[in-house]
C-alpha cells in the first residue's frame, strides 16, 4: 500500500521534536502543544493531566491528548517515556497510523501534529488531530438513552471497514466510538496497527468490545445495552 507522506514534516523546536502535516499547518512552534486558555474551547474539562483539551489554532478546531503512563511506574514518571527515537513514541506511532488510515478513507480522526519532549532520557509525548464536530462517546450515547437499531448496525458496519482493511484497535471500547451526525467513529488508535496474519483478531476484538459494553452496564445505573443491541451490531458487521 503507498500512502503519500510528502506533507509529512519534522521540525525540532526547543527540547521538541515536531511531526506535522504541512498541509495543514503552517511553521508551527511549541506553542501548538501549550494552547493558552484563550485559544481552548469551552469543553475543555479542567485542564487536569489525562483529560483531552480542545482548542483552536490556525483555523482548526483541534484535540490534543497527551500520553500518560498507568500503573505503578505512572507517579514516577508521569507522561515521560524511556527512549530516545521520537518515532518510537506511542504519539509519532499513532499519527503515521492515522495517517494511513486516513488515505483509506476510514472513518478515524485526522492527525495534525505529534510531538516528543526530549527531557533527559524521557521522551514526553503528545498528539493533535481534527476534532471530529458534534460528536459525542457511544458511551455517553447510552448512559442518557438507547440507540436505535440503525445506529447499532452502523457500528458494526464502521468496526467491518476497519477490519476488511487489517486495522487492529487496541482498545475497542465505547468510549473510543464517537457519534456525529448519523455517522461513526472509531478514535484513540494507540497501539494500533495493521495486523495481516490470521483473522481470529477480528472475533477477538469484537468480543472485547461486547465484554467492555456489558461491564459499562454492570457500573452504571442506567446505560441502555441489551442483547437486541448486540445482534443489530453483528448484522451490521455481517452485512457489510
Ligand atoms: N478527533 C477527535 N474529535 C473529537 N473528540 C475527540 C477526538 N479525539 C479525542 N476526542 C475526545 O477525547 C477523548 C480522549 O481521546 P482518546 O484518543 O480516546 O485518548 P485516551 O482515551 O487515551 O485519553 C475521547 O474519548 C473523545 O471524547
Ligand atoms: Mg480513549
Amino acid at each position: 500500500m503507498t500512502v503519500s507522506l510528502e506533507n509529512i514534516k519534522i521540525i525540532s523546536s526547543g527540547q521538541r521534536r515536531i511531526l506535522y502535516d504541512a498541509a495543514l499547518l503552517e511553521h508551527p512552534d511549541e506553542s501548538l502543544f501549550c494552547p493558552g486558555p484563550e485559544l481552548m474551547v469551552e469543553k475543555t474539562a479542567a485542564i487536569g493531566r489525562g483529560e483531552p483539551i480542545f482548542y483552536q489554532y490556525q483555523g482548526h478546531d483541534l484535540v490534543l491528548k497527551q500520553y500518560l503512563r498507568g500503573g505503578m511506574v505512572a507517579s514516577l514518571l508521569g507522561d515521560r517515556y524511556f527512549g530516545l527515537n521520537p518515532e518510537q513514541t506511542r504519539a509519532f506511532k499513532e499519527f503515521r497510523l492515522l495517517h494511513q488510515l486516513q488515505a483509506l478513507n476510514l472513518p478515524a480522526p485526522v492527525p495534525v501534529a505529534a510531538s516528543a519532549e526530549h527531557a533527559g532520557l524521557f521522551f514526553r509525548a503528545a498528539l493533535i488531530t481534527l476534532e471530529i464536530a458534534h460528536a459525542w462517546t457511544l458511551a455517553d450515547q447510552l448512559m442518557l438513552s438507547a440507540a436505535d437499531d440503525s445506529t447499532w448496525q452502523a457500528v458494526g458496519r464502521c468496526i467491518r471497514q476497519f477490519h476488511d482493511h487489517d486495522v487492529y484497535h487496541a482498545d475497542l471500547n465505547a468510549r473510543n466510538i464517537l457519534l456525529s451526525d448519523n455517522k461513526v467513529y472509531l478514535i484513540d488508535f494507540d497501539k494500533g496497527a495493521f495486523r495481516y496474519l490470521g483473522e481470529s483478531w477480528k472475533a477477538s476484538n469484537l468480543a472485547r468490545l461486547k465484554r467492555s459494553l456489558l461491564k459499562f452496564k454492570s457500573r452504571n445505573q442506567t446505560f441502555y445495552f441489551d442483547e437486541n443491541n448486540w445482534k443489530q451490531l453483528l448484522q451490521g458487521y455481517s452485512a457489510a
